[in-house]
């Protein structure tokens, strides 16, 4: 997909730019071409020489210095590209991208492009969660950057929190979904995926949750989007990267799933819901954390939370509604119930009690059930090729 493709890597001063070489190592293996420009401070961290080797172009930092050696003008490198893709991207040039500063050859280029520019933010966390950041990155996303959201994790600085470069492989592949999405077969449909589990707060420290990781949303979602479709992926917490032309709406209670999934519903053709939700919340919230009782036991009253899906299911006019069953017993016939009770299109069955389907791991065992009673049985395969397989499946139903 990236062969051919004329990329330049925007490369800003953070500690993470030694993953960039090896970006540029890869994109080069994908058999991509691709022109390197460096912010001064970026040239602190690696030389330039060293993106030169490895890019095999000659590496661009300043706006006067070395506009000879190129044999090309610094601004043309805007329209050399077919796409850029700017890793890491400091708070610095975000700021300076957001409000239109042009006072160095990299924000030159980004100011003068034409081209779409994937954003990968990486910096201390606190510099990420600040709102001037927070603010650049949606005026950013409002004039047509991709951003691609940082890794949760360890951070250079010692702290932890959001703010990793993404891993390279991992930004290729964002880079692919984002090329994919402008020629796949799901154009013009608006799909809907819920991902991960929903958490219900006990005191601020703590809550009742469930083992969902995201990934089979996730896959869904990346799936959908590089098939063409606008996707909208609504999220409990998940440590995962969401993938590229994907609106997230993160959420943490099954409420704020409800909301976040009604607010969208109209407008939506296809809703998948492979997220693992709450179906119950503490009756009350400790404002303060709760110290350890004297008594044995510690009792927590738990209220019922709304059923999203069923909602869905009593609302439905034109969307294709898809369910997802956990089970751990009597698969066929609780996911059968499940469709009825929820008026579903489709429910995705999984017993999780089997290995390698399930919660947190890569692979999923699945079975498709109709409203028809019709059942499909498909074998152990990654949450990819699941979520291929589910969204050929939603194709052929609604075009029957
Ligand atoms: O995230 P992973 O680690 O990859 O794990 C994947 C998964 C196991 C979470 C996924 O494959 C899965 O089975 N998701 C559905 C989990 C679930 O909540 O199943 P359920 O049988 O309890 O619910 C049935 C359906 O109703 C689900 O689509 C669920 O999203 C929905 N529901 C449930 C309860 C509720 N209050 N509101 C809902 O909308």
């Amino acid at each position: 997909m990236l062969k051919g493709k004329k990329i330049v890597l925007g490369v800003t001063g953070g500690i993470a730019v030694y993953k960039a070489v090896d970006l540029v190592s890869k994109l080069r293996k994908e058999g991509a071409e691709v022109r390197v420009v460096m912010t001064e401070s970026a040239a602190k961290f690696v030389t330039p020489l060293t993106f030169k080797e490895i890019s095999g172009n000659a590496v661009a930092v300043s706006m006067w210095a070395e506009a000879q050696e190129f044999n090309v003008e610094h601004i043309a490198l805007a329209d050399w590209a077919d796409f850029m893709v700017v890793a890491p991207a400091t708070a610095n040039i975000l700021a300076k991208a957001a409000n239109g500063i042009a006072d160095d050859l990299l924000s030159t280029v980004l100011l003068a492009s034409k081209t779409p520019i994937i954003l990968c933010p990486a910096m201390n966390c606190q510099m990420y969660d600040n709102p001037i950041t927070q603010n650049n990155l949606k005026k950013l996303a409002d004039y047509g950057f991709i951003i691609m959201q940082p890794g949760t994790g360890r951070l250079a600085c010692g702290t932890s929190g959001k703010g990793r470069l993404p891993e390279p492989a991992e930004i290729i592949a964002f880079t692919k979904n984002f090329i994919a999405h402008k020629e796949g077969d799901l154009q013009g449909l608006k799909i809907l995926v819920t991902a991960a589990g929903t958490r219900e707060p006990i005191d601020p420290v703590r809550f009742v949750g469930n083992r969902s990781s995201g990934k089979m949303g996730y896959a869904v979602a990346q799936v959908a989007s590089e098939r063409g479709a606008d996707v909208v992926l609504v999220s409990g917490p998940s440590s995962l990267i969401p993938p590229a032309n994907v609106e997230v709406v993160n959420v943490e209670t099954t409420r704020e799933m409800m909301n976040a999934v009604l607010a969208k519903y109209d407008d939506m053709d296809i809703v998948i819901k492979a997220a693992a939700v709450a179906d119950y919340c503490p009756h009350e919230v400790a404002e303060q954390k709760i110290k350890k009782a004297t008594d044995d036991a510690l009792k927590i009253v738990l209220d019922k939370n709304p059923d999203i899906l069923k909602k869905l299911g009593e609302l439905k006019t034109k969307q294709f509604l898809v369910g997802f069953a956990a089970e751990t017993q009597n698969l066929l016939s609780n996911a059968a119930e499940k469709i009825k009770k929820k008026n579903l299109d489709m429910i995705v069955a999984n017993d999780v009690t089997v290995a390698g389907a399930g919660f947190n791991c890569d692979t999923n065992v699945v079975k498709f059930l109709f409203p028809n009673g019709e059942v499909k049985s498909l074998e152990k395969m990654s949450k990819l090729e699941v979520a291929q397989a589910l969204l050929n499946e939603v194709k052929a139903a609604r075009n029957k």
